[in-house]
């Protein structure tokens, strides 16, 4: 029994969450996969309601799941940043998912801005560290709201959070048996001592995988190439604020946010899926969202479960509805009715 707890968030979170169960719902007769849902309402509106985000004991609540499946979280009632640290920050931290996987994978059929490229050439994945970094909230301001004033934010690298997100890295380059190339992203030309840290520990742990090529790009030289050569990568391997930065980029060559999903991942932990783009308050209750990213995040979360035959039947259903042209548009307001494309993948799979 995959028991799984859902957090449908704010925005359009609940509507895109809706066609992700329904997709899991078709696909589990046909495969015998027995599951069961638990849903709770943590977020903005919760917030706003009873003035806090969710409860104290969030994580005791979820370390009895097998997976997380997450909508989107941010409110614009809310303080900034209050939502996305309580829930989605605490959530990865406190459950120690240590991995940010986010592939960048362009299904046949789906329209990418880079001329010339397809899906032959647009198919890797971003290994983001996701514990770490100028995520940790150490800083602090020094003569606050005066002409004099000082404030740090500061990046925080780990031997240990370096060496096992690297190594996931290597051994994820093997599994996919593809290019079996790592390229890890950083900026040590200039961030001399945490990024030199990640530069030895590349060095030293890429010695324990002869079989696997190893290759190193500053993170604005990534982004040019991402653009002009996306086919040079395989597995990309970097650090927290740049992975939230180049898969950004990633999920426009990929077909935009519309599709991009990522997992949250502890090896030995619960890990949550969700789809890579935020609660687009404008759109909220419109049924207007495109929900393919959200059922690409079920099919992640399927393939992680060891749900093998799950997630292939709903990866060959996303790519089968993206290549049919059924879909003309994949970006919010501009696609067909969330509803209606959850349907298609339904009755797909
Ligand atoms: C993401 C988001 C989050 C991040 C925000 C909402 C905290 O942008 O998942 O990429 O920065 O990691
Ligand atoms: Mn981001």
């Amino acid at each position: 029994m995959l028991k799984i707890a859902v957090i449908p968030g704010d925005g359009i979170g609940p509507e895109v969450i809706r066609e992700g169960l329904k997709v899991l719902d078709a696909v589990a007769g046909p495969t015998g996969l027995k599951y069961e849902t638990t849903e709770f309402d943590w977020g903005g509106e919760r917030w706003i309601k009873q003035h806090e985000v969710r409860p104290s004991n969030v994580l005791e609540i979820l370390r009895e799941f097998d997976a997380i499946y997450l909508g989107a979280v941010g409110h614009p009632d809310v303080p900034v940043g209050l939502v996305e640290r309580q829930l989605l920050l605490d959530l990865r931290f406190g459950l120690d998912q240590y991995i940010n996987l986010r592939p960048i994978k362009l299904y046949p059929g789906v329209w990418t801005p880079i001329k010339n490229k397809g899906p032959e050439e647009i198919d890797f994945v971003v290994v983001r560290e996701n514990t770490e970094d100028m995520y940790v909230g150490t800083g602090g301001f020094a003569h606050y709201g005066t002409p004099d004033e000082v404030a740090t934010q500061v990046a925080v690298y780990t031997r240990k959070g370096t060496e096992r997100i690297i190594r996931y890295a290597f051994d994820l380059a093997r599994k996919r048996d593809k290019e079996r190339k790592v390229t890890v992203v950083d900026k040590s030309n200039v961030l001399t001592y945490g990024h030199n840290l990640w530069q030895r520990v590349f060095e030293e742990v890429g010695e324990e995988y002869p079989d696997i090529q190893k290759d190193a790009a500053y993170v604005d030289a990534a982004c040019m190439w991402m653009v002009k050569n996306p086919e040079w990568f395989d597995v990309i391997v970097t650090t927290n604020m740049f992975g939230d930065i180049i898969t950004d980029l990633g999920a426009m060559i990929q077909g935009g946010m519309g599709v991009a999903a990522s997992g949250n991942i502890n090896p030995k932990g619960t890990s949550m899926f969700e789809p890579i783009h935020g609660s687009a308050p404008k759109y909220t209750g419109q049924n207007k969202a495109n929900p393919i990213a959200t059922i690409a995040a079920m099919q992640m979360l399927l393939d992680h479960a060891g749900a093998t035959e799950a997630a292939e039947r709903v990866d060959r259903a996303l790519a089968a509805i993206l290549s049919s042209g059924k879909i003309a548009d994949l970006s919010a307001g501009k696609c067909p009715p969330t509803s209606e494309i959850g349907d298609m993948v339904a009755a797909e799979v």
